[in-house]
């Protein structure tokens, strides 16, 4: 099952993930980075701006998990705009090496197979982050989507619509439409990060590590993965059947396997 570290804040997460990034890049520095949108990552995002400071970030690759369809890559919530405000310029990554799926209307049809592609010549993801919505979602891979689902068209759940609003206008500013990495394109990534924080995550963080395995639970996926890490706060953490057993696993963990 995914390793599940229980930490004090978001601050803590983000340092603890921040540090597997750091390490991972210093061994390959084309590292390829699954990277995730929304309020959830930001702190790993902020801890790497120190750490990955003086460091050459050239080679460093990244694709992000999903994007709107239908919205403008220079609107300030595409994920485009979200990433290149976020990650690579904080982080002075190369543009050039980040990738987010091309939302366009005119190229679709093709946009999913396209970033399958880009994934695949990219010799694949190393470290993919992820945050999980309240109804289990990971990527955009709403409930009922396949474990075997590739990067494709989604339609959006009205919960996850009203859950974005705060990012736009109004809730009817939120298009209905995404593009995602699937969840066989996600499962595919060398080592998953999921992170949560807040009560509001804490059902859906106990449905996904120790839930059934069920498509209606995208997020219970990761079970499937031989190298998940789930970091999440004591609120997020509070439906966790085996907190403490997680709790007492990590602090007896020899320093040297990282997470
Ligand atoms: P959030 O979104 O990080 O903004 O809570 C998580 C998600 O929808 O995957």
């Amino acid at each position: 099952m995914a390793e599940v570290v229980i930490v004090e804040n978001s601050e803590a997460a983000g340092e603890l993930v921040a540090a597997e990034i750091v390490e991972l890049i210093e061994g390959r520095p084309d590292a390829v980075l699954g990277l995730a949108t929304g309020s959830t990552p930001l702190p790993v995002y902020l801890a790497l701006r120190s750490r990955l400071a003086g460091r050459d970030v050239s080679q460093v690759r990244g694709f992000a998990l999903d994007e709107y369809v239908g919205l403008d890559p220079a609107h300030p919530e595409s994920y485009r705009s979200v990433i290149t405000r976020e990650v690579v310029e904080p982080l002075g990554l190369d543009p050039r090496r980040i990738h987010v799926p091309n939302g366009a209307e005119a190229t679709i049809q093709h946009a999913g197979g396209d970033y399958e592609a880009a994934i695949d010549a990219a010799g694949g993801v190393d470290l993919q982050l992820l945050g999980i919505g309240t109804d289990g979602h990971i990527g955009f891979n709403e409930p009922g989507s396949s474990f075997a689902s590739r990067t494709r068209v989604k339609t959006l759940t009205e919960q996850t619509r009203a859950d974005n609003a705060r990012f736009f206008d109004s809730v009817d500013d939120v298009p209905r439409h995404c593009i995602t990495q699937g969840l066989g394109t996600i499962l595919r990534a060398r080592h998953l990060v999921l992170l949560a924080f807040g009560e509001g995550k804490a059902q859906a963080v106990a449905d996904a590590v120790e839930g059934p395995l069920s498509a209606f639970l995208p997020g219970s996926a990761i079970q499937l993965h031989p190298h998940a890490t789930v970091v999440v706060d004591a609120a997020a953490a509070s439906k966790l059947r085996l907190a403490d057993y997680y709790r007492y696993t990590f602090a007896n963990k020899p320093e040297w396997q990282g997470i």
